[in-house]
């Protein structure tokens, strides 16, 4: 997927992804990533998500990476916070208390800038590059917090039916994407109300994906 498709997505408003309201599926399950309040969160691809407020709210502390600095802005809008904005190469950092969102290609993003992560929250990243990208996607999100564990979230439908994004995750693909380093089990499979788009049937799975021994 190219990063003008993004870029212009949120030019044009087109952004049906995001929900107005923390995710029912993260507020159900967050806690059985057993993490304390205080803890620090990765979210990657993390758009303008109301699941940001959520976490902050429960006393957690956020990193984000997003493409889009409109999005970013109107993230810092909506918490109603000034950020402090500065320039890491070709990442630009906004920083308030307790949050940190680097705007810019997550690809750029290293290890020592995003610092330390105590848990990932993937909600619509995986799921939003296609295929050809999503194994880089996953290595890249393993090396940048040393394997944090994860509350994942897919979509499990006929790719067939519908051109994506988001695309179709399947347990095969999730296990070969994160089978070698975690334990991965699904917690909760969701029927889409009404189908994905209104026009195909499609599940949404949530995955705990801990650390293995
Ligand atoms: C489907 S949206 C999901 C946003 C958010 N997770 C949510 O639940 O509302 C995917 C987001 O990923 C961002 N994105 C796409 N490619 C990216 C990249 N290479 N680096 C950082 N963000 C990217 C897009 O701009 C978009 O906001």
């Amino acid at each position: 997927m190219e990063k003008s498709f993004w870029l212009d997505k949120w030019q044009r408003n087109e952004i049906g992804f995001h929900n107005p309201q923390a995710h029912p599926l993260l507020v159900k399950h967050f806690p059985k990533l057993g993490l304390e309040p205080g803890a620090r969160l990765f979210l990657p691809l993390c758009g303008k998500t109301l699941d940001i407020g959520w976490l902050l709210g429960q006393g957690y502390r956020v990193v984000g990476a997003e493409l889009s600095e409109m999005a970013v802005e109107q993230l810092f809008e909506q918490l109603s916070v000034a950020p402090e904005i500065s320039e890491h190469g070709e990442l630009k950092r906004y920083r308030a208390q307790d949050i940190d969102i680097y705007a810019g290609d997550i690809f750029q993003l290293q290890r020592e800038l995003l610092s330390e992560v105590d848990g990932i929250y993937d909600r619509a990243a995986l799921v939003a590059l296609p295929e050809s990208m999503r194994r880089e996607y996953a290595q890249h999100l393993q090396h940048l917090t040393g394997n944090a564990p994860q509350l994942l979230i897919t979509f499990d439908y006929d790719q067939t039916q519908l051109p994506g994004p988001p695309f179709c995750v399947s347990d095969d693909e999730v296990a070969q994407l994160y089978g070698d380093n975690y334990r991965l089990t699904l917690i909760d499979a969701v029927e889409v109300p009404g189908g994905l788009k209104g026009r195909c049937e499609a599940l949404e799975k949530v995955w705990l994906v801990e650390r293995a021994e």
